[in-house]
């Protein structure tokens, strides 16, 4: 993982964007391409599982099975998550054709027998490449084969790929992406397309009709906050994530990277805030725990159904912070309905009292609402002008206020 990284960060200062690359003057950039449409997937957050924040390199067929078992026998299909998405590693060598084929010694059996494994438990399969020579992990990249590679997933019965951004050189990212997003579309498969070029080319101001969610940050890792090389913790993340608020609606989301519940570097209840927060930021809600080994609070976690509503709401606004002030924050996101979820974030290393007032929620002071508490599951009294509550430290409260 540790050489990954490493490669990830000499990547991404190779692809910072670059002011000596070739552009035809020409050519019109993809996203005013009137005839650019968006592909109809992702109307909401997409919600699966991913290998790489638990298993990095350390991905095989077995891994993926025993993973896509654990996501229906606990009740995550059910609650929304449908991607089983491989990431990085997966690759063997490309054949004499230049056709990609999967590690013969990992995946023994073939992505289309795993495909088709991952189907028959009633979920969708999705895979990882790189827009450049190599994967961030060394593996054969996708340029140069991108009408290639997109056929031989349509094949294989891939539903999702995640397209990274290493080895990347001069290529310009919007047409990088908007290349493999036309082969994608090519092959007559639905296929989500997930942008992963850190944030480095501004993808919210060109990606819309290209991708269906593009990463805003590096890595996330397993921590509350701090930085750890190239990685960032889940409040850096959340600073980076927000602004962005406009850019999110159905079919193209501000990606702030996948969730590190249970995977053990925090406390119940800091995994229960940066849950929260994903939902509220409309945020893809990728898993990267090992499923098949969970706990029960992991699993309450992951399948609070009456948090995933609030990520998965059809209106598809991003919540956003409309308060701030000594570590602690109100954070609003628009529900259909009218309602509105609200999230108290207490930073700090003391319980504090946090109150949002109606104000903030875009409401006339006078309005009486519901009060529901979406982690105690169950009604709070009837407010009228604010809500407050205590609030732990490194925790959240969520509530969803409806008048
Ligand atoms: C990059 C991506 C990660 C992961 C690794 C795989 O660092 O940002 O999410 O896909 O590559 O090597």
């Amino acid at each position: 993982m540790r050489i990954a990284l490493a490669l990830f960060a000499a990547a991404s200062l190779m692809a910072a964007p670059a002011s000596g690359q070739a552009i035809d003057p020409n050519r019109m950039p993809p996203h005013l391409d009137p005839n650019r449409t968006p592909n109809g997937l992702a109307l909401t957050p997409p919600m699966g599982w991913n290998s790489w924040n638990r298993f990095g390199c350390d991905v095989n067929e077995s891994i993926v099975r025993r993973t896509a078992d654990a996501i229906v026998d606990s009740g995550m299909r059910d609650a929304g998550y449908l991607y089983v998405v491989i990431d990085d590693c997966w690759h063997g060598p490309r054949d004499a054709q230049g056709n990609i084929t999967a590690d013969p010694e990992r995946f023994p059996s073939g992505m289309r027998a795993l495909a088709d494994y991952v189907h028959s438990r009633g979920l969708k399969f999705g895979i990882y490449s790189d827009a450049g020579r190599l994967t961030c992990g060394g593996r054969p990249g996708s340029q140069g084969h991108e009408y290639q590679d997109a056929r031989t997933y349509a094949e294989w019965g891939v539903d999702y790929l995640k397209y990274d951004w290493c080895y990347t050189g001069t290529r310009n990212a919007e047409e990088a992406y908007a290349l493999m997003a036309d082969a994608l579309r090519a092959t007559g498969r639905d296929i989500v397309l997930a942008i992963c070029e850190w944030g480095n080319n501004q993808p919210w101001l060109w990606a819309a009709n290209i991708g269906n969610l593009w990463r805003t940050s590096g890595d996330i890792f397993d921590s509350w906050e701090g930085v750890d090389r190239w990685s960032i913790g889940v409040m850096n993340i959340v600073d980076i994530n927000a602004p962005l608020w406009p850019y999110a609606g159905p079919g193209h989301w501000n990606d702030p990277d996948m969730l590190e519940v249970g995977n053990g570097g925090m406390s119940d209840s800091e995994y229960r805030a940066h849950f929260s927060l994903w939902a509220m930021m409309a945020a893809p809600l990728i898993a990267g725990n090992d499923v098949a080994g969970m706990d029960a609070a992991t699993r309450e976690i992951l399948t609070n159904r009456e948090v995933i509503a609030v990520d998965q709401d059809p209106l598809g606004v991003q919540g956003r912070r409309v308060w701030r002030e000594d570590g602690r924050e109100v954070w609003v996101k628009p529900l259909a309905g009218g309602g509105r979820a609200v999230l108290l974030l207490n930073r700090g290393e003391a319980p504090a009292e946090i109150e949002a007032t109606w104000e903030q929620l875009g409401y006339p002071a006078s309005l009486r609402a519901q009060v529901r508490d979406l982690w105690a599951h169950r009604d709070l009294p009837e407010a009228t002008g604010r809500f407050a509550a205590r609030v732990a430290p490194h925790a959240a409260v969520v509530v969803k206020v409806q008048p």
